[in-house]
């Protein structure tokens, strides 16, 4: 046993020491604590606390030690958003850029209304939960914090789907979303799809109640369309299809995306998913909302006919990294929402900076393709205004961020 100062957080949320060898990775730790352990390769093992920071807090979920689904609940609330915004600051460092940082929006406990879980078979039945810290294993987690009361019905679920679908060895991985028609199932890992599997599977999607159930990307049943309230819209996205994670966390983007956009009257939603952002805003403005996936954007389409008076909206498949929106597609086009994935969208922000469109809503999962992204913009002229980091997947590494970017008038 030795004997270690724990120095930062590193990015997932684990402890660094100096060790003799370099980074000693010490999970659930804070900086500024001293802690004893016994040095297993780059991680610290059987660690001991022996002067804890003032920022520790007991964990509000009795399964944080043996789950891997969280990574901070050992520190305070303010503590966690302090590091969000601090992974946000370094990032646009890194870019040389500063932000002023209106704050952090952090979902509540038992909010997340999506989530990606593990199950097997075994001997006398079947389990379900996330993969346990530093180990493959599944752990059960019947009080979890994080998942909204109602998606945690999703653990039996996943059980009762894996006894059916489960192979004999190895898991499946089930991602269940609430929708407003109950609990929408998407299963991959499972056996091979054939009939008497698909019968047995329709017949558990009867007993254990859900909206629709999908296997491998197959639909095996809808029961109940499973529909998303995108403002007045009600759409019903294609199974495994993007959503936010919390309703509070597409709430607070929505509410910035809207604020950045005022008084433009026709918009474009770069990576619109199934219309998160372009349904409301065609509340009040026409819209062009483009998306990769080609189902997304029927479905995005099909809510938006179905609601009907709303403003004109054209949705279109369009790979935006191979051939991004540019020059007279942004004709008439007075604000721009972009909202990609992680690998961020260079191009598509560099057409956006050359069309000189005046208004720019950028929405980021990844602060490190933000921060770049953000740079050529600046570059091209454009002031960033406030930046709000929106933690919805509270308790874990991640951060998300929204900011308007306007063009200076020359
Ligand atoms: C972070 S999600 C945002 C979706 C939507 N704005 C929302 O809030 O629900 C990113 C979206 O980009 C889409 N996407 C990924 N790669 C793409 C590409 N190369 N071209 C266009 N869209 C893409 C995904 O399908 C996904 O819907």
């Amino acid at each position: 046993m030795q004997d270690f100062q724990i120095q930062r957080l590193g990015h997932h949320g684990d402890g660094i020491a100096e060790g003799p060898d370099g980074a000693l990775y010490v999970p659930m730790t804070l900086p500024g604590e001293r802690v004893s352990g016994t040095i297993a390769g780059d991680r610290l093992e059987g660690v001991k606390i022996l002067e804890p920071s003032p920022e520790r807090v007991a964990a509000p979920c009795r399964h944080f030690r043996s789950c891997g689904g969280c990574a901070v609940q050992h520190a305070g609330e303010d503590y966690v958003a302090a590091w969000k915004r601090g992974i946000v600051e370094v990032a646009l460092k890194g870019q040389g850029l500063e932000a002023a940082i209106s704050g952090v929006a952090t979902s509540p406990a038992q909010s997340r209304r999506r989530a990606s879980l593990s199950a097997r078979k075994t001997k006398g039945g079947a389990l379900a939960g996330f993969h346990g810290r530093a180990s493959g294993a599944i752990v059960e987690v019947p009080d979890c914090q994080l998942l909204h009361p109602d998606l945690m019905r999703a653990l039996p679920v996943a059980e009762g789907l894996a006894r059916v679908g489960g192979a004999r060895k190895g898991e499946i991985s089930v991602l269940a979303t609430l929708s407003e028609a109950g609990l929408d199932i998407a299963v991959t890992g499972g056996k091979p799809l054939d009939e008497p599997l698909r019968m047995e599977l329709t017949t558990a999607a009867q007993e254990l109640d859900l909206a629709r159930l999908s296997w491998e990307g197959e639909l095996i049943v809808t029961r109940n369309p499973p529909f998303q309230r995108f403002g007045r819209a009600q759409v019903v996205p294609p199974p495994g299809a993007f959503l936010q994670a919390t309703h509070h966390g597409e709430q607070t983007l929505l509410s910035e995306v809207l604020r950045i956009t005022k008084g433009a009257k026709r918009v474009v939603d770069l990576f619109a998913g199934c219309g998160t952002f372009a349904l409301p805003i065609s509340e009040r403005a026409e819209v062009l909302a483009i998306e990769g996936d080609r189902a997304m954007t029927a479905a995005l389409q099909e809510g938006w006919r179905r609601a009907g008076g709303l403003h004109a909206l054209k949705a279109a498949q369009r790979d935006l990294f191979r051939n991004p929106l540019e020059g007279e597609d942004f004709k008439g086009i007075d604000a721009a929402v972009i909202d990609p994935p992680r690998a961020g969208a260079e191009a598509q922000t560099r057409a956006l900076a050359e069309a000189r469109v005046p208004v720019i809503a950028a929405v980021s999962c990844n602060p490190v393709t933000f921060a770049r992204d953000a740079r050529l913009l600046l570059e091209a002229g454009y002031e960033m205004g406030e930046l709000l980091v929106v933690d919805q997947f509270r308790w874990s590494p991640h951060v998300e961020v929204v900011a308007g970017f306007t063009l200076k008038k020359a």
